[in-house]
């Protein structure tokens, strides 16, 4: 496939003025977020830092919950048209990321985007850099930009949707107001209804950190309650065991080859993207999930789980988070217990849906036995060449 290149003038970039706004931008994106204003945006030394840096680390993040969506046995994106509603587009970071997903399928359908944002001169830079893919890459697509809040935008946005994107922005909602969970919830609720088809999936995207993450599981709870199915990354539409101990999070991290901008960024700056952090969720109405993949199969629902945490290497053992039905729980594997049948556990990373069976239920944890047949069923996402090609 054709490999994009959507900013090809970083050779004329000043680096050093980049890394500065690029910092300035961090520090209100994390420290500061408590604070921040709406219109951060505005500012266009931020803004230009935005696109420099946090499109090309953000746009990738999307490839993971629609690859999860594609593998669906019920071949969801197998349509003659998506209809995608970018919610607090920015710079149209996630609309780059679907339009290059869809670009490297086989089989494309037309995508038609509406993205929405309260700031102008963020949906003049949705609408720039979508021509510039169009033009250059792999696509059959038409947008169309709406300036406005989220809270405001009902009686502009027509029609109902495939698939509905909150990418980084859920945090940003309310988020200076009480209630801010409430409000948010209602909102999701809200749109949802109105504007996600019977088949159609929300994506939501929000940064790795412990607040906002957090934060989008007490919103996923509330969403599960008032009846929505998460399709993933949980395996259970219980409510989110991340919750019980306040100094949990749940969260992904994806080895990635940055673009040549982003590692001269922070090499200044002494930040680091040399992996995508991020928390993500897909809610339907319907109750497709991505335990459909492999639940009819061979593999019984209960003993698959998504891996949660990194390997947890100590002396004479291996440990893994999980997560399913039933909760969050700690796996363990002595080393003097390897055998055969339990030699992929290596093998996991966070990420990865797992069976187990015959393990040893320890209360606290589960326990391998020599006897365990660990098998994994879906793998985390890679980033390849293929699919990283716009940067
Ligand atoms: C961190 S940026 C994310 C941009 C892009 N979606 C991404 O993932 O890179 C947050 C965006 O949300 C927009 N935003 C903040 N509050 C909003 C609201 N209430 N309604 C719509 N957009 C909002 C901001 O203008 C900004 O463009």
């Amino acid at each position: 496939m054709k490999k994009v290149k959507l900013n090809k003038d970083y050779s004329q970039v000043d680096k050093k003025s980049c890394a500065f706004d690029v910092s300035r931008l961090s520090e209100l994106l994390t420290k500061g977020r408590k604070t921040l204003k709406p219109s951060y945006l505005k500012d266009k030394d931020l803004r230009d830092a935005y696109i420099h840096y946090y499109v090309p680390v953000n746009m990738y993040k999307i490839l993971v919950p629609l690859r999860e969506l594609a593998i669906h046995p019920s071949r969801i994106f197998e349509k003659e048209m998506v209809r995608v509603l970018d919610l607090g587009s920015g710079p149209g970071t996630a609309i780059l990321g679907i339009l290059d997903f869809f670009s490297s399928r086989g089989k494309r359908p037309y995508l038609k985007f509406t993205a929405v944002d309260p700031i102008s001169e963020n949906l003049l830079e949705t609408e720039r850099l979508f021509k510039l893919f169009i033009e250059k890459g792999n696509a059959d697509a038409s947008l169309l930009t709406i300036k406005s809040t989220i809270e405001k935008s009902k009686s502009l946005i027509e029609g109902s949707f495939d698939i509905i994107t909150l990418s980084n922005v859920l945090s940003e909602i309310a988020h200076r107001y009480n209630q801010k969970i409430r409000r948010r919830i209602n909102l999701l609720k809200t749109i949802i209804n109105r504007s996600l088809t019977h088949d159609g999936s929300c994506i939501i995207i929000e940064p790795a950190l412990r607040d906002t993450s957090r934060e989008m599981l007490e919103v996923r709870d509330g969403l599960v309650e008032e009846g929505f199915n998460i399709y993933s990354p949980c395996l259970m539409n219980e409510m989110c065991p991340a919750l019980t101990n306040p100094a949990d999070w749940c969260h992904e991290d994806i080895p990635w080859e940055p673009p040549e901008i982003i590692k001269e960024i922070d090499r200044i700056t002494g930040l680091r993207k040399d992996s995508l952090k991020f928390s993500y969720l897909i809610i339907r109405k319907d109750s497709l999930s991505i335990r459909d993949i492999y639940d009819n199969k061979s593999f019984r629902g209960n003993n698959s789980f998504r891996v949660v945490s990194e390997p947890l290497i100590s002396k004479g053992k291996l440990e893994f988070y999980i997560c399913g039905t039933g909760g969050r729980r700690l796996i363990v594997r002595l080393d003097k217990d390897s055998s055969m049948t339990n030699k992929p556990f290596e093998t996991l990373r966070r990420g990865d849906i797992v069976s187990f069976e015959h393990t040893a239920d320890e209360g606290k944890r589960l326990k391998l036995t020599k006897d365990t047949t660990v098998t994994k069923i879906v793998s985390r996402f890679i980033l390849t060449g293929t699919t990283h090609s716009i940067y």
